[in-house]
């Protein structure tokens, strides 16, 4: 093919010679290497093409210059679309395959499918952040833990009946995925020097099935603060400044009465979502507020079996879904896409 070599200042004519002669030097290419030659005497700087170009200072109306571009384009095109053309042959002869049965992942220009940090890591991220600097440590649970842990520790003795709206799936040993991160009360209560401030962002399992608000696998943050004369409007201000720094704004939240066996008094946080769309009025069964956080003030008993003496400590403890607190203020319309692993969701954050 030597002798069909282009040089760089012959005159090779319009476009139609251009392409007419590429086509006849990539019928004898047989080699990458030889391809790579073609490429550079046809793309490169010192390229037909580019000396053609330059015949655009012919043309003194704007309108044939545009013309004049396009054709240009058109004809780079052409004849960047005959090369690699030649390149997927000479790579099928290589390979002996079909290649459009396959996609090459390492091939150059192959654009991977890059993933993001996980919404619900970044959230993480930010609530540890927010409560690090209220002057909390951070505790992870146990993925899977002692019946007593999720349950008996928290004031939930074997026969009480609130343990069914719990019940989950049990391991020969009565070892269960955690259902809820108040598994670790009594871990904390146990383990730490008091006071306790101590937050737990993790995983919970439970047995349900699955709709826009509920997902059998979710994540919760606990938080236990035991101290001397804790009280009620301690745990509401301690909130409600988490809420604030969380989502940058002053947002409505509601407290209503609620029934916790490891709290008394107990309460539910409901925030207002502020949004009009038929999914959120559905989530929000109409009323514009979504159930975030059971809280309350730890009841004497869970203390008391956690080692700590009720009538000199008392404390409060609360337990968030993190999916709904993203769900609020990202503008998420059901908990599920979370875990579909979709990109086009997930990079979004
Ligand atoms: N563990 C409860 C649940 O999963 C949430 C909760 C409620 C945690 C009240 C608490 C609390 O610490 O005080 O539904």
């Amino acid at each position: 093919m030597s002798d069909k070599k282009i040089l760089p200042t012959q005159n090779l004519g319009g476009p139609e010679q251009i392409i007419d002669l590429l086509k006849s030097q990539l019928s004898s290419v047989k080699t990458t290497s030889e391809l790579e030659n073609v490429k550079t005497s046809f793309l490169g700087r010192k390229s037909p093409i580019n000396d053609l170009m330059k015949e655009i200072v012919k043309y003194k109306e704007a309108s044939e210059k545009k013309a004049f571009g396009e054709k240009m384009n058109e004809l780079k095109e052409t004849v960047t679309n005959l090369i690699a053309k030649k390149e997927y042959d000479l790579k099928e002869e290589e390979y002996g395959v079909e290649l459009e049965k396959w996609t090459d992942v390492t091939a150059f220009n192959s654009k991977p499918n890059k993933g993001t940090v996980h919404p619900i890591t970044k959230a993480i991220w930010e609530i540890e952040d927010i409560f690090k600097r209220m002057g909390f440590d951070i505790e992870l649970p146990y993925e899977i833990d002692s019946e007593d842990n999720n349950f008996t520790f928290v004031n939930l003795p074997p026969t009480h009946p609130a343990r069914s709206s719990w019940d989950t799936f049990y391991t020969d040993d009565h070892d269960v995925p955690i259902v809820h991160t108040s598994s670790m009360q009594n871990r904390i209560y146990r383990t730490k020097k008091l006071p306790i401030y101590t937050v737990v962002p993790g995983k919970c399992f439970r047995n349900e099935s699955t709709d826009a608000r509920h997902e059998h696998t979710f994540f919760q943050i606990e938080g236990v603060v035991v101290d001397k004369g804790i009280t009620f409007t301690d745990m509401m201000g301690t909130l409600q400044a988490f809420f604030s720094e969380y989502f940058g704004k002053e947002v409505q939240v509601m407290l209503t009465p609620d029934m916790f066996p490891f709290v008394e008094p107990g309460g539910m946080i409901s925030v207002k979502w502020e949004g009009q769309s038929e999914a959120i009025k559905r989530i929000t069964k109409g009323t514009g507020w979504l159930e975030i956080m059971g809280c309350g003030m730890i009841h004497p008993n869970v203390l008391t079996m956690g080692g700590i003496d009720p009538e000199v400590y008392s404390g409060f403890a609360w337990g968030g879904g993190i999916e709904r607190l993203i769900m609020i203020k990202h503008g998420v319309e059901d908990v599920r896409l979370f875990k579909n692993g979709g990109l086009k969701f997930l990079r979004q954050f």
